[in-house]
């Protein structure tokens, strides 16, 4: 497959006029007393949306809002982000109180062409969830066209991203389209140099996707809490810095395999460290390799940042997945934030996996700098892996 197609139908493969679409999006946003707080989601569900309405299509807009396991819960309702997609879209967004039954039914045939509707939050039915055979058939009831752009929940196996895909001609919307090209796509036919940076409290949870990244890479740089899995691993005195001791003879096998196929690593050369996790604990900058016993590893320090740009500076596509230290306490923040500065500077693919990355990449402000910022967490990890995520399989093949 080349970077160009992901080898499923998309909603340019097919005509939508009259038909009525509906579209599983990822609109699990957080919300912050009732409002929704983040609405970067809405927003990349736009152009989906939008190409949907313009073809003539009405569209009837699902998604799931948290855990609320198969109850109905007046938190986790989806009217207010119904609310915001109106605001956005600058149309009216018709809002049914229920995702099947009545409410559904009676919403979805008032929908004429161009008209877009919301379908409450699907987890309010375990059904969603098991992937029930009869909620799918429901679902699929509703509507003539299945359009899947929820990237976020494509890794769930569920009644409205895979149950339905069943039932229905099925293809990818636009949004699940470009994650699936940038995550899956590129990673597997990269252009050359390419680079990941893999960042992180575990290295448990990132064994995969090296697994998966380093035969097609070049350059494989580590950050994070994971790094100092990798530095005990050659013999570095990490003094009280998390380490995943169990881990140390994977983290060696892996830099033997670099080694073998000819891939620089680079790890930590300093970093931010101190006596405990807070925002108000004493923070200093030392040298790796004159570590103080009593300190831990926070974040990374300048030259680490000097040497990860100086690694990057030719690289023609680079995906970074896990911040470099604790960002969310400003002063272990630096590390990740100046990765964000220096990767928006590059003449080069730079995707972002979603989750912790996205958010420094956020609240970096520099997103649009990106050529890709993913908006699935777990979905983008998987993808890294290299795992076939099920509702992109249920999809039809191009
Ligand atoms: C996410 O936020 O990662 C997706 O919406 C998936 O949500 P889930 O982990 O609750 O399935």
């Amino acid at each position: 497959m080349t970077a160009d197609g992901i080898g499923k139908q998309t909603v340019r493969d097919i005509n939508v006029q009259g038909e009525r679409v509906l579209l599983r999006a990822d609109l699990n946003v957080p919300l912050d007393d009732g409002a929704v707080a983040d609405d970067t989601r809405i927003r990349e569900s736009l152009p989906t949306i939008q190409y949907l309405t313009q073809g003539g299509a009405s569209v009837l807009v699902c998604s799931h809002l948290g855990r609320p396991r198969g109850e109905r819960n007046a938190d986790l309702s989806l009217a207010p982000v119904g609310e915001r997609l109106a605001e956005l879209l600058g149309q009216p967004v018709a809002f049914a109180e229920d995702c099947i039954g009545p409410p559904a039914v009676e919403v979805a045939q008032g929908l004429g062409a161009g008209d877009v509707a919301l379908l409450e939050n699907l987890r309010f039915h375990a059904g969603e969830e098991a992937n029930d055979r009869i909620f799918a058939a429901v679902l699929g009831t509703l509507a003539t066209v299945y359009v899947n752009d929820a990237f976020g929940a494509a890794h769930r196996a569920h009644a409205s991203t895979v149950g339905v895909a069943n039932l229905l001609p099925s293809v990818a919307g636009l949004l699940l389209e470009k994650e699936v090209r940038y995550l899956g796509s590129l990673v597997a036919d990269p252009p050359r140099p390419f680079s990941a940076i893999v960042g992180g409290a575990k290295v448990s949870t990132k064994i995969a996707a090296i697994d998966h990244l380093l035969p097609k890479l070049d350059r494989l740089l580590v950050g994070g809490g994971m790094a100092n899995t990798f530095l005990k691993a050659k013999g570095v005195d990490v003094g009280a810095s998390l380490v995943e001791d169990d881990l140390l003879d994977m983290a060696r096998d892996i830099l033997a395999r670099a080694d073998a196929a000819g891939v620089t690593v680079s790890l930590p050369e300093d970093a931010v460290v101190a006596t405990r996790l807070s925002p108000d604990a004493e923070a200093d900058t030392v040298p790796i390799d004159a570590f103080p016993p009593d300190r831990m590893i926070l974040d990374v320090g300048p030259a680490t940042l000097t040497s990860f740009e100086a690694a990057l500076a030719d690289t023609a596509a680079v995906v970074w997945n896990g911040p470099l230290g604790v960002f969310e306490i400003e002063q272990f923040a630096g590390g990740s934030f100046g990765l964000a500065r220096a990767l928006a500077e590059l003449d080069a693919t730079t995707v972002v996996g979603g989750g912790e990355t996205a958010a420094v990449v956020a609240r970096s402000g520099l997103a649009e700098r990106f050529t890709h910022v993913s908006t699935g967490g777990g979905a983008s990890l998987e993808m890294l892996e290299g795992r076939e995520l099920p509702g992109v399989a249920a999809l039809l093949d191009a």
